[in-house]
């Protein structure tokens, strides 16, 4: 017997067509979801200096966008409001001639396609920076217990079902509540329900961490925190367990899809999510994530097409079925070519 291997992995690596032909893993646009990120104004297009390719656009370069997005085959966009004007309740979430209602109805008009997916939070919106309500000593239910700036899960509920409904209305396809606050699910469903929008999917951001990888998206959101951070709602990176169980509540409390954010740093999340659960499930490749491929790749430490391709492969290879990346349109390039 000769003391060679008979039983030889490298055979199917031998040919591209060969290596095609055995992928374990796709990737096309049918996975991707594009964020937008939408402000006031007309005709502009504000380049975001920290994720290099991106842009603030007004409703209008909005609409020219999700048209591009649409004949490229990307099935959905998400959106990303940056307000006129910012209060304690972050109330242009909830205004129905908001930045965000007003962009969901000018795509929704000009590619009825076109999935719209709405990112449901209010750190945007607030003066403060925070995803909801804080508890001020000058406003009505201070809670001495929860301590001065401690952002009132309830009462942010309350707001919560009020802005879905209302992009509900503006012709939104699916709400993705981003804020991490507990029942914010239900609450969400319960208000859709009983406004006619039995049919509005939630897409949860069911496990959602406290990430320093958010860093550009705030730059491009206009809305870090003015004080202290987000741990309070978001996740302790060093959690696993806890995911399950935020997961396990987003289910039980009616969600459609669910997501897992960041993806790269949290794949063993993305994996264990799609074991356990039947629904859809969505991975952020957040803005951080983005930036350093972009940032090492201007400086050609990296190929930027080979690292941002395996890094969305390996996101998909987690169980991943959807990704949101800020590479969507690039990947469709790269896919072609
Ligand atoms: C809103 C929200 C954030 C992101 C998506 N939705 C910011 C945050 O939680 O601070 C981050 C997305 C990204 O970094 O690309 N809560």
């Amino acid at each position: 017997m000769s003391s060679y291997p008979t039983i030889r992995p490298r055979r199917l690596r031998s040919s591209a067509n060969l290596r095609r032909m055995v992928r374990e893993t796709r990737l096309s646009a049918d996975n991707l979801i594009a964020p937008l990120f939408i402000r006031h104004g007309q005709n502009i297009s504000r380049p975001i200096v920290s994720m290099p390719g991106h842009a603030q656009l007004s409703v209008d370069t909005a609409v020219r966008e999700a048209e591009t997005i649409a004949e490229m085959g990307i099935p959905a966009v998400l959106l990303f409001g940056i307000p006129a004007h910012k209060d304690a309740m972050g109330s242009e979430n909830y205004d129905p001639e908001g930045i965000i209602p007003q962009a969901i109805h000018a795509i929704k008009s000009a590619v009825p396609d076109l999935l719209v997916i709405s990112d449901m939070c209010f750190c945007e919106y607030t003066d403060h920076g925070h995803c909801g309500v804080l508890n001020l000593p000058d406003h009505p239910g201070y809670s001495a217990q929860l301590g001065e700036g401690y952002l009132r899960n309830d009462e942010t509920l309350e707001l919560l079902g009020r802005a879905s409904v209302v992009h509900a209305q503006a012709g939104a396809d699916i709400i993705a509540p981003s804020g991490m606050m507990d029942g914010m699910v239900a609450a969400i469903r319960q208000a859709l329900d009983t406004n006619g929008f039995a049919n509005t999917i939630i897409m949860s951001y069911a496990a959602k961490y406290a990430s320093g990888f958010y860093g550009p998206f705030r730059d491009a959101a206009e809305s870090p925190p003015s004080f202290g951070d987000r741990s309070q709602y978001q996740m302790d990176p060093a959690n696993a367990r806890e995911a399950l169980k935020e997961v396990a509540l987003d289910v039980t409390e009616g969600a459609d899809m669910l997501m897992v954010k960041p993806a790269l740093a949290y794949l063993d999340i993305i994996q264990r999510v799609k074991e356990r659960f039947e629904l859809p499930l969505a991975a952020y490749q957040v803005s951080g994530e983005f930036s350093m491929i972009k940032a090492a790749a201007e400086r050609d430490w990296i190929d930027e097409r080979r690292v941002a391709l395996e890094t969305l492969y390996a996101i998909r290879r987690a169980g991943a079925d959807m990704i949101i990346t800020y590479f969507a349109k690039d990947v469709v390039k790269w896919l072609k070519a």
